[in-house]
C-alpha cells in the first residue's frame, strides 16, 4: 500500500508583528492540511521591521502554540527554495482587497514558474480586511488604539517597543 502524503503548506510573510488577520489565514490553513510551516522572512521589509526576525518568530510561535500542526521557521532566500526543502508544494496567501492581487499574482505566476510549486488564495475575513501590519504599526506609534487587532500578548510587545522607542528618541 501507498505510504500515507503529508499534506503541508507554507504561509510566508514578515510578520512585523503577526496580526488578527495574518492569525485568521494560519487558523484557516491549519484546518485544510496536515502540516502548515509559517516561514518568517529574515529580511522583508528589512529596513521598517520593528521587530527582529527572533522576536517575530518568538511571537508567531507563542500564538499558534494551540493550534498543535503549525510550526514556525525563518526563511532567507527564496520561498521556492524553502519549499524544497521542507516538502511544500502550496503557499497560501490571503487576499485583502482587489490592491493585493495583482502583487501576489505576480509572485504566484513567478514562484510557479520557478519551481511548479502552487498558490492558494484564500478570501481575507472581512473583519481585518483593511489591516496591515505597517498600518498598525503606524497607528500604534501615533497613540491609536488597535487592541482587538492582534492577539494580546502581541499588542504588549507592541506597546513596550514603541514605548522604548519613544524613550531613545526623547
Ligand atoms: O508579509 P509580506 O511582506 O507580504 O511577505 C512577502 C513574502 C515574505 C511572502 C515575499 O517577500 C517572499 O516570498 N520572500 C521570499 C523571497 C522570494 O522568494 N522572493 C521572490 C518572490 S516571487
Amino acid at each position: 500500500m501507498d505510504e500515507p502524503v503529508t499534506r503541508r503548506v507554507v504561509c510566508p510573510g514578515s510578520f512585523d508583528p503577526i496580526t488578527n488577520g495574518h492569525l485568521d489565514i494560519i487558523g484557516r490553513a491549519s484546518t485544510l492540511f496536515d502540516e502548515v510551516v509559517v516561514a518568517v522572512g529574515v529580511n522583508a521589509g528589512k529596513s521598517g521591521n520593528l521587530f527582529s526576525i527572533d522576536e517575530r518568530i518568538d511571537l508567531v510561535q507563542r500564538v499558534t502554540a494551540d493550534y498543535g500542526n503549525v510550526r514556525v521557521e525563518p526563511i532567507d532566500g527564496l520561498l521556492v527554495d524553502f519549499c524544497a526543502r521542507h516538502g511544500i508544494r502550496a503557499i497560501m496567501r490571503g487576499l485583502r482587497a482587489v490592491s493585493d492581487y495583482e502583487y501576489e499574482l505576480q509572485m504566484s505566476h513567478m514562484n510557479h514558474r520557478l519551481s511548479g510549486v502552487e498558490t492558494l488564495f484564500v478570501a481575507a475575513n472581512p473583519l481585518y480586511s483593511y489591516l496591515s501590519s505597517s498600518l498598525l504599526k503606524e497607528v500604534a506609534s501615533l497613540g491609536g488604539d488597535v487592541a482587538g487587532l492582534v492577539p494580546d500578548l502581541v499588542l504588549s510587545a507592541l506597546d513596550e517597543r514603541l514605548a522604548e522607542r519613544r524613550a531613545k528618541s526623547a
